[in-house]
């Protein structure tokens, strides 16, 4: 798979390509992330790429021409499944979209920035609208991170335990049993004891080990995400 993003920041997205899961995922081969600086496709010896808005409404809009040139080159040499642009009203990312964005050969994420982008952008351009949540943020940027590292997780082979992504909380509408590791029982800094691990886990008994999970998976979504259950 291929995700680019486009960004007026490209500095905000750098590490985070390069590190932790989405980093072992591009050094396993089994994904690549390419950030281009929306910068270098503007005409103007400023380097700007917005303007004011049309109408005297408040802060700047992003020009259709940067935008235009950076998809047109990147289309260009190959199809996109997906053009993406985030934006705080876009539908609402969640774990069924990353899994169905985690299938898709090639997509592109462009970032949101400053009041918004000339909407024509939006109407000739993007094939999906996306929020990570109902909440505003300075830019896309962030949303961008999150969405990529939802997306590059899932792919086989990404998380060596191909397991441990399937069992993740929502997957399956439920929110994930809790865990536990060594010590068996843990005496704080205080000298007080926090409690055992619970018995069953410590048991072998795959079979009763797996009934406990579902049970506390149940328990959890009932108490803290009820909504979950009538999905
Ligand atoms: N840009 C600004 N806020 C956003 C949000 N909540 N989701 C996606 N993109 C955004």
């Amino acid at each position: 798979m291929r995700i680019d993003i486009i960004t007026v920041i490209p500095e905000l997205l750098e590490n985070f390509t390069q590190e932790s899961i989405v980093g072992r995922g591009q050094k396993k081969g089994l994904v690549e992330i390419h950030v281009h600086n929306l910068r270098d496709y503007t005409t103007n010896r400023w380097r700007r790429v917005d303007d004011y808005p049309f109408g005297g409404f408040a802060g700047m809009v992003m020009q259709c021409e940067p935008i235009d040139r950076c998809i047109s080159k990147l289309t260009g040499e190959r199809h996109y499944d997906e053009i993406i642009f985030t934006t705080p009203d876009g539908r609402q990312f969640d774990q069924p979209m990353a899994n169905e964005l985690s299938l898709k050969e090639n997509i592109i994420i462009l970032c949101g920035h400053y009041k918004g982008i000339d909407y024509r952008v939006r109407e000739r351009l993007i094939t999906r609208e996306v929020s990570i949540g109902d909440f505003v943020l300075t830019g896309g940027e962030l949303a961008a991170a999150v969405m990529t590292d939802a997306i590059v997780r899932i792919i086989p082979g990404v998380i060596g335990d191909e397991q441990s992504a399937l069992s993740d909380s929502f997957q399956d509408n439920l929110l994930a049993a809790p865990v536990y590791t060594r010590p068996k029982e843990y005496i704080d800094v205080n000298g007080k004891s926090w409690g055992e691990v619970p018995e069953i886990l410590l048991s072998g008994h795959e079979a009763k080990i797996k009934e406990w999970e579902l049970e506390q998976s149940m328990q959890r979504t009932r108490r803290l995400r009820p909504d979950l259950l009538n999905k």
